[in-house]
């Protein structure tokens, strides 16, 4: 990955050149999920290596995934992501990358994709407000960014921001917190193989309500863990602040593993509620670490989950 200088391609234009043909293939077949509302070179499918992970899961519809978001740049109603989030400018996109690093610079996406294969990712997403869904994320493990860039010894914690960009996000004229957004994971955790930079979901480009053109996604943790839209990941020795522990650090943990055996202050977190199943789904038991335990309860060794929510 060469950064630190301006590529002549924008990140949209580093597609197969058999795009079109899997497209048309990809139309004529019953997976044309979410083709027919997205047009042009943009929509090309990704081609994602199919994985494992998850393929036991039953993933939330398109428009289910697409429609009810948490994206507060552009809003804060369920709905407005998909109104407004079409207004953000996701191409050209660049990264700064910084901090305790061997290579720091200002990457371009198109640079950071090249040499990345993405893969399909189906993963339970569950939100501290209760929700919950599966995603088919298309993407990559940060890990192979961060070793990339080459994370010096000192480094401790990786902080993220959002873009701010308040003509193109209608949400931050009004100080819901502190824009921009920030979130933060410990070292071992952004470099566990289950932590990914997501690009797209179905096999299609990220739409901007999900967070175009990249984001995290950290299925373990609560979902406002998994930072939207990200413009730059700094390295630090010290644990970095986040919007959500900045607002209400009694409420919003670091950590933010899910765990029915913390409940939120307002609320318990005992159960949740898949996004889809009706008004009157009935509440499942809410799984710690999401699930996701066998991989990441070991993070946690001798930690106390409910003083380090
Ligand atoms: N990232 C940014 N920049 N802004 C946000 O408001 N919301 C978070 C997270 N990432 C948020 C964000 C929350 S609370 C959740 S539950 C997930 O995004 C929702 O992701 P989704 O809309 O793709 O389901």
């Amino acid at each position: 990955m060469a950064g630190r200088y301006k590529s002549d391609l924008n990140w949209s234009d580093v597609t197969p050149k058999d795009v079109w043909l899997n497209r048309r293939k990809l139309m004529a077949g019953a997976g044309a999920v979410a083709l027919g509302s997205i047009a042009g070179p943009a929509a090309a499918s990704l081609n994602a290596r199919k994985t494992a992970y998850g393929e036991a899961l039953e993933p939330n519809t398109w428009d289910e995934i697409t429609s009810y978001n948490n994206f507060y740049e552009f809003g804060t109603d369920k709905g407005d992501p998909a109104r407004y989030a079409g207004e953000l400018t996701t191409d050209p996109w660049t990264i700064e990358i910084g901090g305790l690093v061997d290579r720091p610079g200002s990457y371009g996406l198109e640079d950071i994709l090249k040499d990345v294969t993405l893969e399909e990712r189906i993963y339970r997403l569950r939100c501290v407000e209760r929700w919950a869904m599966v995603v088919p994320w298309v993407g990559f493990e940060l890990a192979d960014l961060l070793d990339r860039v080459g994370v010096q010894p000192s480094a401790k914690y990786v902080a993220f921001e959002t873009a701010l960009r308040p003509e193109e996000m209608r949400g931050v004229r009004f100080p819901v917190i502190e824009w921009p957004y920030k979130e933060g994971l410990r070292l071992d955790e952004a470099m566990h193989p289950l932590t990914i930079l997501a690009t797209g979901l179905y096999d299609e480009p990220m739409p901007n309500q999900n967070g175009a053109p990249i984001r995290v996604v950290v299925p373990w943790k609560y979902g406002y863990k998994s930072i939207k839209s990200i413009v730059k990941i700094t390295l630090v020795e010290e644990q970095p602040p986040t919007a959500w522990n900045e607002y209400s650090a009694h409420e919003y943990g670091f950590y933010s593993n899910v765990n029915p055996e913390r409940d939120h202050p307002r609320w318990s977190q005992k159960y949740e509620r898949r996004v889809g199943g009706g008004l009157f789904a009935r509440q499942t038991p809410t799984a710690k670490f999401n699930g996701y335990g066998e991989e990441v309860a070991h993070l946690y060794a001798g930690m106390d989950l409910i003083v380090n929510h």
